[in-house]
């Protein structure tokens, strides 16, 4: 496995339509890995191919906090959606901003797995932002065409920090 560059805002790359996975490949099985990889590296819970350069209807998305929880989404398809969401939404694309994105509440969709194995993930709060951010993703759409007001900067604490506060 190996951590591949993450592509930003204004690379071209960004804009393009994907193609569908056709087959899977040891190639492609490395880039999903790399994807896992690169997106937990970056602290991110979601990453779709085109964000490492590859124009394939590929995403990762991992929002579990507690224990690592990865979902591969493969030529992913949103079935339905339901209810909305109104929050802050970043992008691994453009580090330290965020901004407010209203998405559905719940959302089904099918996609294949690694096997290439069709199934269905009903997803629902951070869940279904992180599959409608990922598959924009995929159309060539960023986040930014949907942001409600201005993009504001996001400041990280970093956890060091964090324990010095609370054994203060
Ligand atoms: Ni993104």
């Amino acid at each position: 496995m190996a951590l591949r560059t993450i592509r930003t805002f204004g690379d071209p790359v960004l804009e393009k339509v994907c193609r569908p996975v056709e087959k899977m490949t040891l190639r492609l099985q490395v880039l999903v890995e790399d994807m896992l990889e690169t997106m937990y590296n970056a602290n991110g819970v979601g990453l779709a191919a085109p964000q490492v350069g590859v124009l394939r209807r590929i995403v990762v998305i991992d929002t579990n906090f507690e224990e690592p929880e990865p979902i591969v989404l493969i030529n992913p398809e949103i079935l339905e959606t339901e209810g909305e969401q109104t929050g802050d939404e970043g992008c691994l694309s453009l580090p330290g901003k965020s901004g407010t994105v209203t998405r559905p509440m719940k959302v089904k969709v099918k996609a294949l797995d690694i096997n290439m194995e069709p199934f269905e993930l009903e997803a629902e709060g951070l869940l279904a932002r992180a599959v409608c951010h990922e598959c924009d993703h995929l159309d060539g759409v960023v986040y930014t065409s949907k942001v409600e007001g201005e993009l504001h900067d996001v400041t990280y604490v970093d956890d060091e920090e964090m324990e010095e506060e609370t054994e203060e």
